[in-house]
């Protein structure tokens, strides 16, 4: 089983770029392991809770859940935009997520893992949190960003997490896999050096923090938004479900084979929190999940932030340039891992060069040759030729590329292989010149057996995107009559289109993206061209 999961996005604010980033990329892994014939669990969902949600809504003048779940209908209507096909939503108001959480927390603290202390210190009523020594500003006091300060007794429960930090040093450092790239696995070894015998509190008073889920042992608490959020791997996954009917068998989920995060969620959240709760649950070694952690979307090399007004929202750029496109572009441009920046001139421009040109091109033209010269009928053709030897050789290591970079989580560079596959066909047209072989009749065979190659590869290419560009995979392999069910990658081999095999006429599957300038020059030749072609028509009659 294959189970892969999302980080859930805060529903405190609409959907941006990087949380479709993260989607498509775990949707594209989805995909791309179902196609290898793998069982696939995709979950993703929502984080309802805490003190940001209760703020927001307050502002709006509505209750946490309402406002919760009005967001949280901005991302699945996004999530179907952008054609995520998940197995799982997780939604951490869900009362069966609240009663898994709960039932974590009654066995953490029979097990003697949680504890209630006092604590003292200097609390921010306007950011209502206790500040640090870190808070304080270069004359030693707190800035009035922090408004009134004062000093605070506070009651809460604590998670013994100190006790599991050696536990966490040695599983991180003896299992190189637990978190991948390698670079940010480092990091993380890294911040369990520093990390101190401090332990996690887990709980906020009711009194300041309504929107939440109850201590079931202490009901003036909730508990803290990060132990709540982080369960919903294994919740939403049926541990500890008594076998409800609504949710997975956790034995055949668990352990989740990738996790996808952000970086800034690996360090302590998902690196040390999340994996010191599963060991104090009593999961093995064996039994941790592993976690996939990719960058940063900036823009213009700065974060995106609110202040600063440059927030991407992905329903604009489905509008302008298609939700296929958008998919190509987050998956193409990014390596995983690393940070990248957001630029709509490169989405345009990669997509006018690898879908629209290199791509697009390539299939018209093969269908086209195919239907002017062949009836639309592909015929093998006798013998070889060095050319078309090479274009199969290359094809059948753009696939093993393509394999192993994507079962890497690679997909820039997969998707690049197969690029560079693609270059090559419309570079073997050019070379075979198909259109003279036509008029030549002493050159039916070789006309019939390059068109076989071209049209063999869009297959194979047609194929292979399906986990990226589900719906143009799709129309390509109807224009090709491919019935690619069956297909897996490990068992594509040459031949997908026998000899005599009929295919359809060419539809244009990636019409070029066009500023309103360029739209405007090409309806202004149009209309040149049409007058044009009515004076000589006048003049002639
Ligand atoms: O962190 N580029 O929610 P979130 C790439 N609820 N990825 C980005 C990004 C960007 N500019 N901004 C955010 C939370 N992300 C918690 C997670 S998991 C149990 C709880 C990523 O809405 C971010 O790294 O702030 C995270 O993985 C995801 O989007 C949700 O971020
Ligand atoms: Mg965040």
């Amino acid at each position: 089983m294959f189970y892969i999961t999302t980080a859930i996005d805060y529903t405190n604010g609409a959907p941006h770029i990087g949380h479709a980033y993260e989607k498509v990329l775990a949707d594209v892994l989805a995909r791309w392991h179902r196609m290898c014939g793998e069982d696939v669990y995709f979950l993703t969902g929502v984080d309802q809770h805490g003190q940001k949600v209760q703020q927001k809504a307050e502002a709006a003048g509505v209750e946490p859940e309402e406002y919760a779940n009005a967001v949280m209908q901005k991302f699945i209507a996004l999530w179907d935009r952008l054609g995520l096909n998940y197995d799982g939503w997780a939604a951490t108001s869900d009362k069966r997520h609240v009663a898994c959480v709960q039932k974590i927390l009654t066995n953490l603290k029979e097990k003697g893992c949680l504890y209630k202390k006092a604590y003292k210190g200097f609390y921010s009523v306007r950011q209502e949190q206790f500040l640090t020594e870190k808070e304080r500003n270069e004359d030693g006091v707190f800035g009035p960003e922090w408004g009134e300060v004062i000093e605070l007794e506070e009651e809460n429960w604590y998670f013994n997490l100190s006790q599991h930090i050696a536990w966490l040093r040695e599983f991180i450092t003896t299992h190189p896999d637990s978190v991948t790239p390698e670079f940010r696995r480092q990091n993380l070894l890294n911040a369990i050096e520093r990390a101190e015998g401090v332990d996690l509190c887990i709980s906020r008073p009711k009194n300041r923090l309504s929107w939440g889920i109850p201590l079931p042992f202490d009901p003036d608490f909730v508990t803290y938004v990060w132990f709540d959020a982080l369960v919903n791997y294994i919740s939403f996954a049926g541990y500890l479900s008594d076998g409800d009917p609504t949710l997975p068998e956790f034995s055949k989920l668990w352990p989740a084979a990738c996790e996808v995060i952000g970086k800034d969620i690996l360090v302590p959240a998902h690196g040390v929190y999340w994996y010191c709760m599963l060991h104090a649950m009593g999961f093995s070694d064996e039994e941790m999940p592993k976690l996939l952690v990719h960058g940063w979307l900036n823009i213009k090399g700065e974060k995106m932030s609110k202040s600063l007004g440059n927030i991407v929202d992905p329903n604009d750029l489905c509008d302008a340039f298609g939700a296929e496109a958008l998919r190509y572009y987050l998956v193409r441009d990014t390596k995983t891992g690393y940070d990248s920046d957001y630029d709509p001139e490169r989405l345009k421009m990669i997509y006018n060069t690898e879908l629209a040109n290199d791509l697009g091109n390539l299939c018209n033209r093969s269908l086209n040759m195919c239907k002017s010269y062949c009836g639309s009928v592909v015929h093998h053709g006798e013998g070889d030729d060095e050319l078309s030897a090479a274009l199969r050789t290359s094809l059948a290591e753009t696939e093993a590329t393509f394999a192993s970079c994507m079962n890497a989580y690679n997909t820039a560079d997969a998707l690049g292989a197969l690029n560079t596959h693609i270059k090559q066909c419309n570079a073997y047209i050019e070379q075979t010149k198909p259109f003279m072989m036509a008029k030549d009749e002493t050159q039916t065979n070789e006309l019939h057996r390059v068109l076989f190659h071209l049209l063999e590869s869009c297959a194979h290419i047609a194929y292979l995107l399906s986990c990226v560009l589900p719906q143009a995979s799709a129309r390509m392999l109807e224009q090709l009559q491919v019935n690619a069910a069956a297909l897996t990658p490990q068992t594509l081999a040459w031949g997908l289109l026998p000899d005599g095999h009929t295919v359809q006429a060419p539809t244009p599957v990636f019409p070029r993206i066009m500023s309103e300038e360029e739209k405007a020059k090409a309806a202004e030749r149009a209309a040149k061209a049409a007058a044009k072609a009515a004076r000589k028509a006048a003049q002639q009659g």
